[in-house]
């Protein structure tokens, strides 16, 4: 299995994230917020905290066939509503939000929100209305939506709780779509392995009890988001793949670096700009040299049947 639908963590792919998360107890004294000491320090509230800027400007965007696809597949009536869970600075909203006439956008971090929200001013968007809040509590009308996403964050969520609500949420016949990419941190292309070998060093220093991939039990991948929508009772379930070629300057990796929960600044603390000293040795930066990949991404989509009971 791929494991394209983890963010910055696809840089632990050979760890077991039950393991890790079995393994307790978390630097104490960080500016992250604590909320259990079993939930490694990556996947608790704050782990994004002070990358919003980084993330607008340094994340790439979904693929305009990857976008187009799922606002295809969702077959939107009219006057559509969005819900975006766990939008961050409003990557999939902002680029999507022309297909509606209403959007909600909810992230747990006030930062994002405050991103997202200028963003759109600079845009011109208009018909998002931004939320701060837990995903799993998001007060929603039922039968009012007719596409969610999430994207690069399901493995965040607590996912019984958001496949039950989006069942409530969803209209008769509305989507759900799980979206994410193959992270810089995924490795493949040789230059990213060398960041990776450079980022495990440094994160192995910060994360002393460990990081993790998801939360524990999450599904995490398009075939176990398959098998879960499927079980939920979502119909016309597929898995899409799409790929594009990108190139990253020097600064631009860094910059991707500083938005992930695992390598900003927040989470790396004094060590960042040893990480950073240490990235520039390994990938040995030469004036105009651009370090290619082919971007991987897609998503899992499924449809709320039209009558509970066929
Ligand atoms: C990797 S970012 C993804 C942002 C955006 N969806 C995208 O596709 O780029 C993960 C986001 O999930 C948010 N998040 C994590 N747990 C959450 C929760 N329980 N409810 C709402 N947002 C959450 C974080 O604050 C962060 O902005």
């Amino acid at each position: 299995m791929l494991p394209w639908f983890r963010d910055e963590l696809a840089s632990r792919v050979d760890a077991d994230p039950v393991a890790v998360q079995a393994a307790r107890g978390y630097r104490s004294g960080t500016q992250l917020k604590c909320e259990r000491m079993d939930t490694p320090r990556n996947l608790q509230a704050g782990a994004f905290a002070g990358t919003a800027e980084a993330y607008l400007r340094y994340r790439p965007p979904y693929p305009k066939a990857l976008l187009a696809s799922l606002v295809a597949q969702a077959h939107l009536p009219g006057s559509a509503v969005l819900l975006d869970l766990a939008c961050g600075p409003g990557r999939v909203t902002l680029d999507i939000a022309a297909s509606f006439e209403h959007v909600h956008a909810i992230d747990l971090e006030a930062e994002m929100i405050e991103a997202g929200r200028r963003e759109a001013a600079r845009r011109g968007v208009r018909n998002v209305e931004w939320r701060v809040g837990r995903a799993e509590e998001a007060s929603i009308a039922a039968e009012s939506v007719d596409l969610i996403t999430i994207g690069e964050a399901f493995h965040r969520l607590d996912q019984v709780a958001i496949i039950e609500k989006a069942l409530d949420w969803l209209k008769p016949g509305g989507s759900i779509a799980i979206l994410g990419t193959y992270s810089i941190l995924a490795g493949g292309e040789a230059w990213k392995e060398a960041v990776r070998a450079v980022a495990r060093h440094w994160m192995t220093r910060a994360f002393p009890a460990g990081w993790a991939d998801a939360r524990a039990g999450a599904a995490v991948g398009p075939d176990a988001f398959k098998r879960l929508l499927i079980g939920a009772s979502f119909m016309d379930v597929e898995v899409r793949s799409f790929a594009e070629p990108r190139d990253w300057t020097f600064d631009e990796i860094v910059g991707y670096l500083r938005s992930t929960s695992v390598c900003s600044e927040g989470a790396l603390g004094d060590l960042f700009s040893g990480f950073e000293a240490g990235l520039k040795d390994a990938l040995r930066p030469a004036e105009g040299h651009l370090f290619h990949e082919q971007l991987r991404c897609g998503f899992t989509m499924g449809r709320k049947q039209t009558d509970p009971h066929p």
